[in-house]
């Protein structure tokens, strides 16, 4: 596995901190308005970076939501995974997980899920995600993705 050394830390931030990466690394060349969603200023909404001194270099977004296989078991939902170009591949995007699992297992959630890029399937399904259902086209981007999920505990195995 690629190595961050010693200096990347995720820490919970503010929307503000999370939106330019998302914007280069999942809508680049689109509008600043298209990182903007309902969800990021509710509450119970979780915004994580992974900052190399003050510099976000990967984010995601996690938020309580139904995984509707399982109902009965209570779930976050993360979005707007994105790691920097030139930090990809050095553990980044693994230790964001490993960060929203805990956070999820400490608000009594039991799963991890979200619509998964088939780009990014083979970093999912290296960290244990299960790959579920059929794919389907993300109307909004019209990229292909599938619904990922994985037992919060897991990721910290
Ligand atoms: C996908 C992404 C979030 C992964 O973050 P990252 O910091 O690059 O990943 P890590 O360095 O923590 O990688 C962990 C492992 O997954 C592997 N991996 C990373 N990205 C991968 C990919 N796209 N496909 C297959 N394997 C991948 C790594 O090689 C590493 O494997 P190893 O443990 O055997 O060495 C990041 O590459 C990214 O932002 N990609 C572009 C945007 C994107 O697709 N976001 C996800 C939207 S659902």
């Amino acid at each position: 596995m690629g190595d961050t050394g010693p200096s990347v830390l995720v820490r919970a931030v503010t929307v503000e901190v999370v939106r330019p990466v998302r914007h280069r690394v999942l809508r680049e060349g689109w509008p600043e308005a298209s990182v903007h969603t309902p969800l990021d200023d509710s509450p119970s909404t979780w915004h994580l970076a992974a900052l190399a001194g003050e510099r976000a270099v990967g984010v995601v977004t996690l938020f309580p939501d139904t995984y509707e296989p399982h109902p009965g078991q209570r779930s976050e939902r993360f979005r707007w995974m994105a790691v920097l170009p030139e930090w990809q591949g050095r553990g980044v995007g693994r230790m964001l997980m490993r960060r929203a699992a805990e956070l999820a297992l400490d608000r009594g959630a039991e799963l991890l899920w979200a619509h998964g890029r088939d780009s990014a399937q083979g970093f999912y399904e290296g960290l244990g995600f299960a790959v579920e259902g059929d794919g389907f086209i993300d109307p909004e981007t019209g990229i292909g993705h599938h619904v990922v999920v994985i037992a919060a505990r897991a990721l910290l195995d």
